[in-house]
């Protein structure tokens, strides 16, 4: 190949970059020695006519062009004055009334992992809960060593977001460390319950709005759990689990949370008679969590009344773990029938002004225990798993807007 035949524009059209002559952006530098080419008249007027409508152009968008936007989103966002601005999605915390917070349980993976997971997490809800990264298990795995990442990460997650931190969970029957033996003394399983218990308040003291000190205390007709706590330690080991928090950080809202106390259930009365001894016997008790995993297709027997009674025990009450399972494949009636549950529960716990928080447990379909514990269930959160908001979602903003509307106050029943 010599020099001569590239001077007559023969140039092989495939290879990028052959306009510049020389330098960078070029794939290959032009060979040392090569001759400048002349350009034709007819070249000259052409490039200039470009140039003109090139600079034509650019005064044209100068005056005529998109402006920076007003919010000072991104440069460059595009919005023509024309062009109509996208909408903020009402989000739910933007709705929720002074005095209630809105939360979801979070998974921790995602929040590390996903950022559309997090943009979600951080504009609907002003309260989160982990998961599990905050349970026994988790947190120290290995006697004495503490793994606190993913709780630092959540309630870190939490302050940049003006979120509040629900604790859960201190001491329950399940997710208890391997090492912890029930062949143990009782004396020596109550110092690593106290020692954890203090651990783990006392490093997010100030940080941690509220703590599930004990979790699931009690079996289906009401009596205590059999548990190796209750087995080692008896009864007293729940007001000692109160007593250790309340000493480790005094600022923090102690709660009792339970599931299937949502109805008028026999577990739910004895839970009044547990919390009314406890608070007797002068056990720092401030409220009761109501988890409340629901179906799509049963209400809870009377559940605003239900609130109510606990609340009347001088305590604050709380849905701390909402999701509304759906036998799948989940109809577009299904999802109305859920979203009226969702409604419901949100209108029980405005109603009682000892409802401090009301929060459901995953928000994405995409991330939700149900479909692993539940089978043949799912589709039981609040956004579906691409994630776009479900008729739950817009039931509960339906239901925020319309109490801020009666300016908060609650229609008498009936
Ligand atoms: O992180 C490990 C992972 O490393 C391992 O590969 C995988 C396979 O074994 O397990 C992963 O841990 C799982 C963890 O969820 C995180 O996904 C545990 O096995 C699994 O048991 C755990 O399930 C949690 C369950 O509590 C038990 O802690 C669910 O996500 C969580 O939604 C569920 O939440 C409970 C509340 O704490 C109390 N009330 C009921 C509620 C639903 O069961």
């Amino acid at each position: 190949m010599t020099a001569e035949m590239f001077t007559l524009g023969r140039e092989p059209a495939s290879y990028p970059g052959s306009q510049p002559e020389s330098g960078y952006g070029s794939s290959r530098p032009a060979a040392p020695g090569t001759p400048r080419r002349i350009r034709s008249p007819v070249t000259l007027v052409s490039v200039g006519l470009v140039l003109a409508a090139l600079v034509a152009l650019g005064l044209l968008l100068l005056r005529h062009g998109p402006k920076e936007p007003a919010d000072g989103g991104p440069s460059g966002a595009l919005t023509s004055p024309t062009a109509p601005a996208t909408p903020k999605r009402q989000s739910l915390r933007d709705q929720m009334p002074p005095g209630v917070r809105i939360g979801s349980a979070v998974d921790g993976r995602s929040l590390s992992l996903d950022p559309a997971y997090r943009d979600l997490l951080g504009s609907e809800f002003n309260a989160i809960t982990a998961e599990n990264a905050m349970k026994w298990r988790s947190l120290e795995p290995v006697p004495g060593v503490y793994a606190w990442t993913g709780a630092d990460q959540l309630v870190e997650f939490a302050e940049r977001h003006g979120q509040a931190v629900y604790g859960h969970t201190l001491v329950w029957h399940s997710d208890v460390p391997k090492w912890v033996s029930p062949d143990w003394p009782a004396e020596r399983v109550r110092a690593v319950l106290q020692e954890h218990v203090t651990a783990v308040v006392s490093r997010y003291r100030g940080r941690v709005w509220a703590w599930d000190v004990v979790n699931e205390v009690l079996d289906e007709d009401g009596s205590l759990r059999d548990t190796v706590w209750l087995r080692k330690l008896g009864p007293g080991y729940i007001a000692d689990a109160f007593r250790w928090a309340h000493a480790a950080d005094p600022g923090a809202r102690l709660f009792i949370n339970e599931y299937g106390i949502e109805g008028r259930t026999r577990k739910a009365d004895a839970l009044v008679k547990l919390v009314r001894e406890l608070r007797r016997a002068g056990v720092p008790v401030d409220g009761v969590g109501f988890q409340s995993h629901l179906r799509w297709d049963q209400q809870p027997r009377d559940l605003l009344g239900n609130l109510r009674r606990f609340a009347d025990l001088g305590l604050s009450v709380a849905v701390t773990e909402l999701d509304v399972r759906i036998a799948l494949p989940a109809t577009p009636q299904k999802l109305e029938r859920q979203a009226a549950v969702y409604r419901q529960v949100l209108q029980a716990c405005l109603a009682v002004p000892a409802c401090v928080s009301f929060t459901v447990w995953g928000f994405t379909d995409a991330r939700s225990w149900i479909p692993g514990y539940h089978r043949g269930y799912g589709a039981a959160c609040l956004f579906d798993t691409s994630p776009a908001p479900k008729p739950a979602h817009a039931a509960l903003l339906d239901e925020l807007r319309r109490h801020s509307a009666r300016g908060g106050i609650v229609p008498s029943p009936g």
